[in-house]
């Protein structure tokens, strides 16, 4: 059966992808555009590894289907910097070595960020219920946070 032709709008460029249209948003993200940013966690949309920012929104690519991205503006980890110029965030996730294993930093690289869009002075406490429900299996937490009160401009009033 041939597939919808379904119309979207990654990291300013547009895509014309065929697949159902209840398709997973991450899956189309990795395998038909090859950005490996977002990682599969959970699937459930209670990790936050496959985060993306949609409409400038921190959201779950697991559990949004290619249907409701349609018209929407979808940013990935890969469109965030390059190697060479790296965004603000990356480079303060960059600067405080804040990671273990790594799985986990899509999310909160990309949760980061979309706080930041939304309140660009966070205090640590905003920044902490920003990044509540993005997990961490390593226990890197302590140097997340820090990067983004960092990526925030607040890193002297984060906590050790
Ligand atoms: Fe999407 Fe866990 S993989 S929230």
């Amino acid at each position: 059966m041939t597939q919808p032709t379904i119309r979207l709008a990654v990291n300013g460029r547009i895509h014309d992808i065929s697949a159902a249209p209840d398709t997973a948003l991450l899956y189309v993200l990795r395998n038909d555009l090859e950005l490996n940013g977002p990682k599969y966690g959970c699937g459930l949309g209670e990790c936050g590894t496959c985060t993306v920012l949609i409409d400038g929104l921190a959201a779950r690519s697991c559990v949004i289907p290619i249907s409701g991205c349609v018209g929407r503006d979808i940013v990935t980890l890969e469109g965030l910097g390059t190697r060479d110029r790296p965004d603000p965030v990356q480079e303060a996730f960059i600067a405080e070595q804040a990671a273990q294993c790594g799985y986990c930093l899509n999310g909160m690289i990309m949760t980061t960020k979309a706080l930041l869009m939304r309140t660009p002075h966070p205090s640590e406490t905003e920044v902490l219920e920003a990044l509540r429900y993005n997990l961490c299996r390593c226990g890197a937490h302590v140097e997340i946070i820090r990067a983004a009160m960092r990526a925030a401009g607040r890193l002297a009033e984060a906590h050790d």
